[in-house]
């Protein structure tokens, strides 16, 4: 063999390896392997030239492929030989130091599927045969797509309804082995049915998808023969058009705990979800269409649209609701919207109004009726706490008002008059406290009479008696001493005297009973009283006057008199004592006519021009003339005038006669001694208080003093 060997190594190896051809039989000359290449790729075939035995080492590795060489390594010459056929454009490569050793061919074509096997030859071992069973693959074309009528579909398919159903076809052109066809929903695989085509080496699969909201847009398909390359696919965009699905109102600003501040902005966000393509959304309160909102937002990826509201709540939209519609205005009318309602939840302070129940008007109450008031509210949220106030004072339990002053009421059993007064009513709920408009009631009472009741003043009687409202009606039953009850109505307290038929010289028992419309006086006033102090004053200038042949009673009028009367006292010439001859009325004249002729003026000023004048007749010495002021209530004390000496003997009658009055002159001297005495006083007291000027007529003035008045009263009265 040696000897051989050196004669032309590669000579020699050539007819090795062509002389010891002989046909490798899978199984029993050696194990085989599957190995799998792609068309156009390249493959590494493998061979085990490592010796059982350290001592030994191969000598001849060669691959054959069905049985003809295609490739040798002789490690005693180190010469590698390729095959020129099959080594075309240099495609194979060659590793012989590594174990395994490895043989990689590149450029694979289908004419490379094949089986190889190597021939490991060693110095003394046994020779070793590996099979490597390889195939090619040959991937298929691309996929494309078809409609139901057998059109071609790029990219988008659509649009489609939820609930339809998407038929469409993907095929596939050549691949060997022939690939099989899946359908892939998003990532889900949903058909992987393979379908035969009437094409020749053309597969096809036809899809039946039903569409709903969750369909992802893209559907693949997927063709595959090998696992040594990833699937071909082609992918293609459903447009799928969804009704919304949800919507949804949120407060995102504005709201404290829920609830919305009357007069506070808010901002409402409408979501909505699920609808393609974008909807359409509006806001509604109640029935009012809101148009001032943002614009919408739309995220198609997401499939979310977001409008915002600005609202500022007003007390009046408390329960109001608020809507957000959405439309979908692809989708038929019927099933195209869908909207969240919230009601809103307005939030205020209380509104207080403050209200009296019961009869009658708004602000009055009768004394003893019930008065009701009521703080009528309107509060969200309720009102937690009432205040009432009286005439700007907190209302606290006890005195007048009972114990239940906190509540919405207040109720006074039976209104006295100290309830009057200005009333409010403050009601608070978490927001704040609102006090009412005040109210003012009035509370009425029934006439009462004041102190004595009845008071004279002037010539009028008042019946002085205090109700609310003021009495409009008085009655009056008067009765004059001795004489019969008058009634009389007046709608003033003052009831004139005039009105009374009666004389009223003396006392009077009048009672008056009020009426105010709310009651009559439970108790009467009552009084008697003397009319005395309306009697005019006594006349105080007079004199005496000898004048057209008799005696004169001349008197300066006096106020309120409407008559005086005169009076001759005779000295008595059987007793010595004063008894009234005769009395008599004069001068009368109107009331006005007499306050004319007052002597009120101031000293120095012009006398009167008139006087009362009454005729006396015939005086004698100690005759004593009176004058007395008087009206319908009487006459005044009587002023009481004797003649004085001159005066007598002015008016001396020729001396006959008085002889013939002889008793006259009997008394007279008794009574001389005093009386001139009280003229002396007197005239000097009359000579300072008469207006100087005009001397007197023939007139003297005697005044009396306090007793002889007073026995000259007895004797009148
Ligand atoms: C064999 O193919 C692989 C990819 O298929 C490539 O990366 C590699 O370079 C190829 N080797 C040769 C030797 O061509
Ligand atoms: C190659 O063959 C030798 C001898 O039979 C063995 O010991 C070795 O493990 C084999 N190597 C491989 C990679 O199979
Ligand atoms: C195949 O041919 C190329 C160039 O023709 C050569 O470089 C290469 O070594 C050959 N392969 C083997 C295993 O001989
Ligand atoms: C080689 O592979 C092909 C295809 O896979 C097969 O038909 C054939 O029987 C295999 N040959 C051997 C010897 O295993
Ligand atoms: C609305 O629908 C979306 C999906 O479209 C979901 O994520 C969300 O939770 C839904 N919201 C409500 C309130 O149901
Ligand atoms: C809404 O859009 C209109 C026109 O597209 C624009 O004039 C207006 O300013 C926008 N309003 C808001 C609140 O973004
Ligand atoms: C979203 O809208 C843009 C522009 O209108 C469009 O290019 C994009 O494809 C859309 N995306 C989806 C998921 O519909
Ligand atoms: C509104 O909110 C207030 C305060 O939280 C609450 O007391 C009240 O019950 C709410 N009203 C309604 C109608 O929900
Ligand atoms: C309340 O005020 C009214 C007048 O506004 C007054 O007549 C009444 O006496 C007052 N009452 C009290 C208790 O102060
Ligand atoms: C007279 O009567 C009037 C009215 O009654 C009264 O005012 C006046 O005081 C009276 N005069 C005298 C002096 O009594
Ligand atoms: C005195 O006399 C007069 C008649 O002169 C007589 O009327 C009167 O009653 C007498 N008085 C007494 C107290 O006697």
């Amino acid at each position: 063999m040696g000897r051989r060997m050196r004669v032309t190594p590669a000579l020699y190896l050539l007819l090795l390896i062509y002389t010891r051809v002989y046909t490798f039989i899978p199984g029993v000359d050696g194990p085989v392997s599957q190995q799998e290449a792609l068309d156009g790729g390249n493959t590494t075939l493998h061979c085990n030239s490592s010796a059982d035995t350290s001592d030994e080492q191969f000598t001849l590795l060669v691959w054959y492929k069905d049985n003809v060489p295609i490739f040798s390594f002789d490690t005693r010459v180190e010469i590698e030989w390729s095959n020129e056929g099959f080594n075309r454009s240099g495609r194979i490569r060659a590793d012989v130091v590594s174990q395994p050793t490895a043989l990689t061919i590149s450029a694979l074509t289908e004419d490379d599927e094949d089986l190889y096997h190597c021939r490991v030859d060693f110095l003394n071992s046994q020779t070793r045969n590996i099979g490597v069973n390889l195939t090619i693959t040959v991937l298929p074309s691309k996929p494309f797509f078809l409609d139901e009528v057998g059109n071609k579909v790029e990219d988008r398919i659509g649009p489609y309804h939820e609930e339809d159903t998407l038929v469409l076809s993907c095929l596939v052109i050549g691949g060997r082995p022939p690939p099989h066809i899946s359908w892939y929903s998003g990532s889900t695989l949903v058909d992987a049915s393979d379908g035969a085509s009437d094409i020749p080496s053309v597969k096809e699969n036809v899809l039946y998808l039903p569409l709903n909201r969750d369909t992802p847009a893209e559907l693949y398909c997927k063709a595959s023969n090998t696992d040594l390359a990833p699937p071909l696919e082609a992918s293609v965009h459903i447009e799928i058009y969804v009704s919304v699905q949800n919507v949804s109102i949120q407060w995102v600003e504005g709201v404290i705990g829920h609830t919305l501040r009357s007069g506070r902005p808010a901002v409402a966000q409408c979501t909505v979800h699920g609808s393609y393509p974008q909807p359409i959304l509006e806001w509604w309160l109640d029935r009012q269409h809101l148009t001032k909102h943002s614009n919408q937002s739309w995220n198609n990826l997401t499939r979310t649209s977001i409008s915002y509201l600005e609202l500022i709540p007003s007390v009046a939209e408390n329960g109001a609701t608020l809507a957000c519609v959405a439309t979908n205005t692809a989708m038929a009318p019927s099933r195209g919207s869908k909207a969240d309602v919230i009601k809103l939840n307005v939030t205020y302070s209380p509104i207080v109004e403050i209200a009296k129940l019961g009869d009658g008007d708004l602000s009055d109450v009768a004394e003893l009726d019930p008065l009701h008031l009521e703080c009528e509210v309107q509060a969200n949220p309720p009102v937690n706490k009432f205040i009432w106030y009286h005439n700007d004072s907190e209302i606290v339990p006890g005195y007048i008002w009972g114990s239940n002053v906190y509540s919405h009421k207040l109720l006074v059993e039976e209104a006295s008059r100290r309830h009057s007064g200005v009333y409010s009513c403050a009601a608070s709920n978490n927001v704040g406290e609102t006090r009412a408009e005040p109210l003012t009631i009035t509370v009425y009472y029934p006439p009462e009479c004041i102190g004595p009741g009845i008071s004279l003043v002037k010539e009028t009687i008042k019946c002085n008696v205090h109700g609310l409202p003021s009495p409009d009606t008085y009655f009056w039953h008067v009765q004059p001493a001795g004489l019969d009850v008058q009634h009389l109505t007046t709608g003033s307290p003052i009831l004139p005297l005039s009105q009374i038929n009666e004389p009223l010289s003396g006392t009077m028992k009048a009672s008056c009973e009020a009426g105010n419309g709310i009651a009559s006086q439970y108790e009467v006033c009552e009084r008697i009283f003397s009319l005395e102090s309306l009697r005019p004053p006594q006349p105080n200038q007079c004199d005496l006057a000898f004048e057209y042949g008799e005696f004169q009673m001349r008197c300066i009028p006096v106020e309120n008199a409407t008559y005086y009367e005169i009076s001759v006292w005779r000295m008595s010439t059987s007793n010595s004592s004063l008894y009234l001859e005769r009395r008599g009325s004069i001068g009368f004249g109107t009331r006005q006519a007499l306050a004319q002729g007052g002597v009120e003026g101031a000293p120095g000023s012009i006398a009167p021009t008139w006087l009362v004048r009454g005729a006396l007749g015939v005086l004698k010495s100690a005759d004593e003339a009176g004058a007395a002021a008087c009206n319908r209530y009487g006459c005044s004390a009587p002023l009481l005038l004797r003649p004085t000496e001159n005066l007598l003997l002015a008016a001396e009658p020729p001396w006959w006669h008085f002889i013939l009055e002889k008793d006259v002159g009997i008394s007279l001297g008794a009574v001389v001694l005093v009386i001139s005495f009280v003229v002396s006083t007197v005239l000097v007291v009359r000579l300072i208080r008469r207006p100087r000027g005009k001397p007197p007529p023939v007139i003297q003035v005697v005044q009396l003093d306090d007793l002889t008045r007073n026995y000259i009263d007895t004797m009148a009265g």
